[in-house]
């Protein structure tokens, strides 16, 4: 039969917190030909705990690969034509397996993860002035249950299997790249360990100026450097497909998922900006090649290293832990929707929240506080409140949570945006997107390929070194078309609602000391 003939075609793995996705691209035009979704089960075993499966979560990207393949075969797309493939991935989850047996040693700690909030403070103790920003210059960030390396303190204190097999030589620590490339390349059987400089400048192992591992934060964290992975740049050859229907296409990129937004925003300049709405929500701003540092509570990361001898971009990030988890959490612990979807329809019927504020502080506030004693809260509640008033507010919350970072982001560089790019599955949903430019008193503007995350990963795997089948160059990049939203509120009542949602932050705060 005839098959389509297309020219070459770029695979891009993205294993986000909630699910698994594989995507492919054309290389010459960034068209999505085909895709295929896994949702990822949480595990919640106690109270702030978050973990899951690294074995489903290796599954579920095969299962991915191999689906999506079949999807184009029906299509009539020959799958030689994918001649790369990136990895893009949920940053800080911390995994360690056994490098003989290829097993995990522990279920993956999930960044969300709270257990690690008592290693947190005994690890201040030993910090002069119990200063959390005392390795900011160094990390880009502060010390928070957060990062990897508080997540590797926890298993190597707590889980015996994970000791001995440091002991015995047969550990190996990774983020959800690393576990993936080393499986996909291999495993056991030669796979390769690494990891990209935006997602070890995660780990709080990493110096963010040397772009290295740095041997006094092992010691201080004490972990042992040989179970870290080798890190490279985010776009050249890390090793081939070892199995399944994409044996022996090299796998060529790999970034943090909010870095690969980024780049899928085409955000190549100094002061350009993207907002990523998935499990949490995560605003990024390109700072060029100097690593700018914040006064107000964001992080300085890698935002990307595009081969070996290309110089390093690194950005300022306000992470914000919950944004579509509210959703989750409403369908799932409160069942007021039975799909994510209808919370928009749920939302568009209240109009508006009626005063309730909903502060949805689950595993702590993160930027620009950074109080892991924060707990969720839903305040303001009237005898006339009902589920539509709480998912408006639910949805308010991701928005008011984003101008909260925006307002940082615009203190730390002078010039504010004047509009904000964004992307993520949460972008699907309208009255959220015209809500967060009512809140912001500016623009909200939305590719209408909302996969910006995927096609970042597939952009860096199909430029490097070997492959040079996409190009970089500003000229060739194809256009990005968007929809827009237009502020519709007056500032002023924007402003009465950002000073009582600021209220209710204010209580969420100190409850779990
Ligand atoms: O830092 C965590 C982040 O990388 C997770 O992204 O899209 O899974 O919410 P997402």
């Amino acid at each position: 039969s005839d098959r389509v003939a297309l020219g070459p075609l770029v695979g891009s793995i993205d294993q986000g917190t909630s699910s698994s996705r594989f995507l492919v691209f054309n290389a010459k035009t960034a068209e999505l030909l085909s895709h295929h979704q896994v949702e990822i089960q949480q595990k919640f075993p106690k109270e702030g705990w978050v973990e899951q499966d690294p074995k489903e979560i290796l599954k579920s990207v095969y299962e991915c690969v191999e689906r999506t393949c079949e999807k184009l075969q029906q299509l009539n797309i020959d799958i030689t034509n994918i001649k790369a493939i990136g990895v893009s991935n949920q940053r800080e989850t911390t995994v360690v397996w056994d490098k003989i047996t290829g097993e995990p040693l522990y279920n993956a700690i999930v960044w969300l993860d709270l257990r690690t909030q008592s290693t947190v403070e005994r690890l201040l103790k030993r910090i002069p002035g119990n200063n959390k920003s005392f390795f900011k210059f160094r990390t880009g960030l502060p010390l928070s249950t957060y990062f990897s390396a508080v997540k590797l303190r926890w298993l190597l204190d707590n889980v015996e299997e994970i000791r001995q097999a440091v002991d015995n030589g047969r550990a190996m620590f990774g983020t959800i790249d690393s576990w993936l490339i080393w499986c996909l390349t291999g495993g056991k059987n030669g796979g390769v360990h690494c990891t990209d400089v935006t997602n070890a400048s995660r780990t709080m192992l990493f110096n963010i100026h040397s772009l290295d591992w740095d041997p006094e934060l092992c010691q201080f964290f004490d972990i042992p450097m040989e179970i870290l992975p080798k890190v490279r740049s985010s776009s050249e050859i890390y090793g081939l497909m070892k199995s399944g229907a994409l044996t022996g296409v090299p796998i060529s990129g790999c970034l943090g998922d909010q870095s690969a937004a980024l780049v899928g925003q085409m955000c190549f300049q100094d002061g350009q900006a993207k907002n990523t709405y998935g499990t949490g929500c995560f605003l990024l701003c390109n700072t060029g090649q100097k690593s700018v540092f914040s006064e107000h509570g964001l992080l300085t990361t890698i935002a990307y290293k595009l081969g070996r001898d290309k110089p390093v971009c690194y950005a300022l990030e306000g992470s914000v832990a919950i944004a579509g988890a509210v959703v989750r959490w409403l369908r799932d612990n409160l069942g007021i929707v039975k799909t994510s979807q209808e919370i928009e329809k749920l939302a568009a019927e209240a109009g508006t929240s009626y005063g309730c504020y909903f502060v949805p502080a689950f595993s702590g506030l993160y930027a620009p506080y950074w109080e892991p004693s924060a707990r969720g809260i839903i305040c303001g509640l009237t005898q006339f409140t009902n589920k539509k008033h709480i998912a408006f507010a639910a949805l308010e919350a991701v928005c008011f949570q984003t101008r909260e970072i925006l307002d940082a982001m615009n203190k730390d560089c002078g010039i504010p945006l004047s509009q904000l790019q964004v992307d993520g599955g949460m972008t699907n949903n309208k009255v959220l997107m015209q809500l967060q430019s009512d809140i912001l008193c500016i623009p909200v503007v939305k590719p209408s390929m909302p996969e910006t995350t995927a096609l970042g990963a597939a952009m860096a795997a199909g430029a490097a070194e070997g492959v040079g089948i996409w190009s970089l160059n500003p000229g060739d990049l194809t256009a990005v078309t968007c929809e827009r939203f237009e502020p519709q509120i007056n500032p002023e009542e924007s402003e009465y609602r950002y000073a009582r949602w600021k209220k209710a932050v204010m209580k969420s705060m100190g409850w779990e000391t």
